[in-house]
């Protein structure tokens, strides 16, 4: 491997900061060492600090209903096609059950922005998840809300909440989103998050439209101050009822690339191999653990919905029941090596 790359490698494991350019040069200028490489000290760094535990997260998505027009995301508010539902409250409490009993003690409830899910609504749902499952974490993944609602759902029992920045690039992420989404608010929630007590999630998808080695950059300097609890990455799919219907779909390769990476600046990070990276490459979930990923979030929403909950095209686990989720992750992380555990799976910090 050329020596500068190699050299950018140790020092990256090292100091767990390279300046942007240098970020860029290591995206820019990969290959297919370089990956290995990285992917050993990943899985390393990663093994220190959770050995071979990979954690499962239960999904619960509970409404398609959003008023944002995001224009990469099949359930943007302009998508007539998509049909949509939410789920009740009863029906999000036998979801949990069912997960509980098949050892998920973390729920992650997503969805659009619904504005039916009214903060009295949304906390009387977090505040029965918690009281029927007292031993479980509830993480929220329901995009931005005003700091007081924030507040509110977290006096309730929210313990985490994911809301993935898409990008640091200014210009990008107007680039990503219709006039009326600011870049500004979404990094004020996530401080707001923070401050407030909540274990705080960020992300961005791999090969969006017009990202950049230099946009991608930036996620990583952001990575490296704000230092996420857990770390949102995905390949971008293409949806066919959205304005990016023909743009190409980002890779399984440059995802583990990033995702080996984003191990290294910030060791302690909770990092899921996607749905998505599991949908643009069938053994796409697998080689993001071996690039040092640690988390899986297999589906528990009611097979009645998942398909309507259409983010991208070809999604997973469609027609799966979630036993059969369950199962199949199972056997796909211990095919590398790892360890399905039935816990929590909070952040731990390094000795
Ligand atoms: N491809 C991949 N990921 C997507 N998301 C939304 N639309 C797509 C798509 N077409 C991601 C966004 C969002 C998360 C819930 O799903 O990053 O934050
Ligand atoms: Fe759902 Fe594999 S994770 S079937």
């Amino acid at each position: 491997m050329e020596k500068a790359l190699q050299n950018l490698i140790e020092r990256l494991e090292r100091e767990r900061s390279l300046s942007e350019a240098e970020y860029a040069r290591l995206i820019a200028d990969r290959r297919p060492e370089a990956a290995s490489l990285l992917a050993e000290k990943a899985v390393a760094a990663r093994n220190r600090i959770y050995g071979s535990a990979v954690f499962i997260r239960g999904l619960i998505e509970i409404s398609n209903f959003c008023k944002n027009d995001c224009l990469y995301c099949g359930i943007r508010r302009s998508n007539r096609d998509c049909v949509r539902y939410r789920l009740t409250e009863e029906e999000i409490a036998a979801c949990a059950r069912e997960g509980y009993a098949l050892g998920f003690r973390t729920f992650v409830l997503q969805g659009g922005e619904d504005g039916y899910y009214t903060d009295e609504r949304l906390c009387s749902i977090v505040a029965r998840l918690k009281r029927e499952h007292p031993d479980c974490a509830v993480t929220l993944s329901m995009g931005e809300r005003e700091r007081d609602s924030y507040q509110r759902l977290f006096d309730a029992g929210a313990d985490r909440y994911l809301l993935r920045h898409e990008t640091a690039d200014r210009e990008h992420y107007s680039r990503l989103h219709p006039p009326e989404m600011s870049f500004d608010h979404r990094m004020a929630c996530l401080r707001d998050l923070r401050e407030i007590g909540y274990q705080v999630g960020c992300g961005f998808m791999v090969g969006s439209p017009y990202q950049t080695p230099e946009t991608l950059a930036k996620d990583l300097k952001f990575i490296e101050r704000f230092k996420p609890d857990m770390c949102g990455i995905g390949p971008f799919v293409p949806h066919h009822g959205t304005p990016f219907k023909d743009m190409p779909a980002g890779t399984a390769e440059l995802t583990c690339y990033l995702l080996s990476i984003i191990r290294l600046i910030h060791p302690p990070v909770l990092l899921p191999a996607t749905t998505a990276l599991g949908t643009v490459d069938p053994a796409g979930r697998e080689k993001g653990i071996s690039a040092g990923a640690n988390v899986v979030m297999p589906n528990l929403s009611p097979v009645a919905v998942r398909k309507q909950y259409e983010l991208y095209d070809n999604k997973l686990c469609t027609g799966e029941e979630s036993a059969q989720c369950r199962d199949c992750l199972d056997a796909r992380v211990r095919s590398v090596g790892c360890t399905l555990v039935i816990a929590r799976g909070d952040i731990k910090q390094e000795l």
